[in-house]
This record gives structure tokens, C-alpha cells and sequence, in this order.
């Protein structure tokens, strides 16, 4: 582990946050930082992990502990995946291969976003773990079609539905520090903002020899090619995903879909009516309607509706082991890290994916052994307190 990310330097995932921070540009710390509006649903993403405590069993000798999980039949070394995370080239060249490679590594899956900036032939190749294509609709069904069909024949083993991203959210911080101006390639209007970009010249030079500005070559628009990344928010707007399209999704793709950005019971009742294998309590790390609760908070409640008839997952605000382990009390099979692995990506590139997924499973550790607890399949409600009304079913509207 070279000496950059290693400890005393770098002990947990603020410590890769902090060193992202100094390397790269703010427009890119603050992207990968940011949330909506004011940012409510990104701080309590966290927040809620501090209103569960643990309930220990001491003296219990676990000299060692099982962290193997499976997600849709597929054995995991590690009950966490890499969450699908957009424009990753920003971060550090050949982002998305990185962070791929570290996840196989360790013997987790990588969820590579549609709007990645390598081709996802390319980051299937360079995973020796599992890789799922993470969904949007951008550039119309077609297009989508022809991804699927190129995620699948490249070897893709399951499709991620993302549901809650009807139109971009506001992230102000984005607005502030110029990503579309810096997008028009015009150099009178990105002029302002490119004092950001100077003040951190390694970086720079990594980005311009790595391609700069990048497409995303998984969205081939029919006369144009790649998809040009200025284009994006008006993109999304047009490619709503609805329920209904979950049966045309499912005929082309022939295999897994997980549905990711599940907030409510009832959501996650329909998904599974419309053929989701599994699904994925989150609300996009808080990038989308700020105000809704954090993911944590709403486990419950979607558990209780679908007991174990899905793999259910959550994101969001996971930042140690013991988030993970709390997540896992809750009734999640596995949960997916975002921030986490793209600080580390962010601060040192592979070595900083890799070394945040040691920080995590060197957590988990040490946390299954103070709670007297042997493996993670073992984990359920009696190791943890929470809130009393986190149990509290929320009525379906036609009942209120
Ligand atoms: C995301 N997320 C995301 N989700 C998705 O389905 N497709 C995408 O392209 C992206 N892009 C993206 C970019 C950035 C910079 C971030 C931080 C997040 C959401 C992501 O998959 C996941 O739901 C959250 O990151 C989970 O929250 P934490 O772990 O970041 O707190």
C-alpha cells in the first residue's frame, strides 16, 4: 500500500476525503461532495447511522469472521459492491477501470454508470470480479437497447434500473463553480472558472493527457456517436424510466434487474410486481429531492414489506464498517458504497479505491468481534437499538 494512503496518513474514509479535496479541483471535490438544495438528505444519510446503537455480545470468542455474502445468487467476499458513479474520469484517469479493478480485487462487484467515460467492454476486461451496467435512458429506447445488448454480450451480470432521477436535482455547488460553463468548451465562458482548474496542476495533466473533457462512449446517439458531456441534464430529462418500462427493459436484457432508488414500501411492492430480482433502497446519496429521509431511516419500513421475497440493498451515507454492519441489523443483504471508494479515487486514484475497501473490510472486522458475532449472515435486529417509530408502517395514502 504505498505510503500516501496508508496510516497514520490516511486511517478512515475522511482521511481519503480530505486528501481529495487537495487534489483535485474544487469543481471535481465538489461534484463527488455535493448534494441537492441544502443538502438535508446528504447530511442525514449519515446522520441516521449515529440514531441506531449496537447491542454487543461480550465475551463470545470470534477469532474469525465471515463477510461473504450473496447478492442474486452471486457469492460476494465483501457485503458491499462499488455504487455506479458518473463522469469518474473527472477523478482520476481511466477512473472507472480503476475502481473496477480494485472491487474484483477484493472480490466485490463494480457497478459501472451509463454515463461512465470508458467503454463498458473495456471495463468489463479490466474486472476480474463481477460487473452490473447501471441504467438511464439517455438518448431514447434505442439507444438504451443497444447498450444492454453490448452490457450483455460483453458479459455484464446484472442491469441496474435507476428510478429516481426523473430530472437531475439541483446540486447548487455544481451551479457555483461553473460545470456547464466549463462544458461549452468556450473559452469566454469557461474563462471564469478556470482559475479552479490551474490551482491544482497535477491533476490538470492528468485530465488533459487521459482525453479531457470526456464523452460517454456507452451512449452511442444514432448520427452523432458518443454523447458529448455538456449534454447530460437536458439528456435526463428526456429519458424517464416508468414502470412500464420495466417490461420492455426485461425483454431486451434477459437476465437480473435490480432497481435502485427505492424510498417507500410501496415502491418496493411495485418493483417486485414489475419482475425486479432486486432492489436498492436509495435516494441517490442525497443528489435528488433533498427533504426525503435518509435511506437507513426507511429500511424498516420497506422490509417489512417485502420480507425476504428480494435481495434488498440500500446506499447511502455509508462511511465505516459499522455502517455497513448497522445497514446489515436493518435486513439488508449487502449495501452499496459511493463516496467511499470515489474520496479514495479521487485522492490516489487505484491504490485510493483499494484502500478504501480495506479501511471498510478491516471495519467490519473488528466490529462483527465486538458485537460477539461470527459472520454477517448471523446479523439481525438483536444487535442493534433504534428508534421506536423507525418501526411505525406508513399508511398507504388511500388509507390516511
Ligand atoms: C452518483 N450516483 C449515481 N447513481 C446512479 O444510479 N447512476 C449514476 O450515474 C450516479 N452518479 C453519481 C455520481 C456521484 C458523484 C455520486 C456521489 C453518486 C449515486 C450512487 O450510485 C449512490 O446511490 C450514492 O453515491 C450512495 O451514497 P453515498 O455512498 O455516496 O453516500
Amino acid at each position: 500500500m504505498p505510503a500516501r494512503v496508508s496510516a497514520p496518513r490516511v486511517v478512515n474514509i475522511a482521511d481519503l476525503r480530505r486528501l481529495a479535496e487537495r487534489r483535485l479541483p474544487r469543481v471535481a471535490f465538489d461534484y463527488v461532495d455535493g448534494g441537492a438544495e441544502d443538502e438535508r438528505t446528504l447530511r442525514e444519510n449519515c446522520r441516521a447511522f449515529e440514531a441506531v446503537t449496537f447491542r454487543p455480545r461480550c465475551a463470545v470468542a470470534t477469532e474469525t469472521c465471515d463477510l461473504r455474502t450473496t447478492v442474486l445468487g452471486v457469492p460476494l467476499q465483501l457485503p458491499f459492491l462499488l455504487a455506479p458513479i458518473g463522469s469518474t474520469r473527472l477523478f482520476y484517469p481511466l477512473g472507472e477501470v480503476h475502481a473496477a479493478r480494485a472491487a474484483g480485487a477484493a472480490g466485490t462487484a463494480y457497478i459501472l454508470s451509463t454515463l461512465s467515460g470508458t467503454r463498458l467492454e473495456d471495463v468489463k476486461a479490466a474486472a476480474s470480479g463481477p460487473v452490473w451496467y447501471q441504467l438511464y435512458l439517455v438518448g431514447g429506447h434505442d439507444v438504451a437497447r443497444a447498450a444492454i445488448a453490448r452490457a450483455k454480450s460483453a458479459g455484464f451480470s446484472a442491469l441496474v434500473v435507476t428510478i429516481d432521477t426523473p430530472v437531475s436535482g439541483l446540486r447548487e455547488r455544481d451551479v457555483r463553480n461553473g460545470v456547464r460553463e466549463l462544458a461549452s468548451r468556450r473559452l469566454w465562458t469557461m474563462l471564469p472558472y478556470l482559475p479552479q482548474l490551474l490551482a491544482r496542476p497535477r491533476w490538470l495533466a492528468g485530465f488533459l493527457a487521459d482525453g479531457g473533457l470526456m464523452k460517454f462512449p456507452n451512449v452511442v446517439l444514432p448520427g452523432i456517436g458518443p454523447m458529448p458531456y455538456a449534454d447530460v441534464g437536458a439528456a435526463l430529462e428526456k429519458s424517464v424510466v416508468a414502470w412500464h418500462d420495466l417490461r420492455w427493459i426485461r425483454d431486451a436484457w434477459q437476465g437480473p434487474i435490480v432497481v435502485k432508488g427505492i424510498h417507500t414500501g410501496d415502491d418496493a411492492r411495485r418493483a417486485i410486481d414489475e419482475g425486479a430480482d432486486a432492489i436498492v433502497v436509495s435516494n441517490h446519496g442525497g443528489r435528488q429531492l433533498d427533504g426525503v429521509p435518509p435511506t437507513l431511516r426507511v429500511l424498516p419500513e420497506v422490509m417489512a414489506a417485502v420480507g425476504s421475497r428480494i435481495d434488498v440493498l440500500m446506499d447511502g451515507g455509508i462511511r465505516r464498517g459499522s455502517d455497513i454492519v448497522k445497514a446489515m441489523c436493518l435486513g439488508a443483504r449487502a449495501v452499496l458504497v459511493g463516496r467511499a471508494y470515489a474520496y479514495g479515487l479521487g485522492a490516489a486514484g487505484e491504490a485510493g479505491v483499494t484502500r478504501a475497501i480495506e479501511i471498510l473490510r478491516t471495519d467490519l472486522i473488528r466490529t462483527l468481534k465486538l458485537l460477539g458475532c461470527r459472520s454477517v449472515a448471523d446479523l439481525d435486529q438483536s444487535f442493534v437499538d433504534m428508534p421506536a417509530d423507525w418501526l411505525k408502517p406508513t399508511p398507504h395514502p388511500a388509507l390516511r
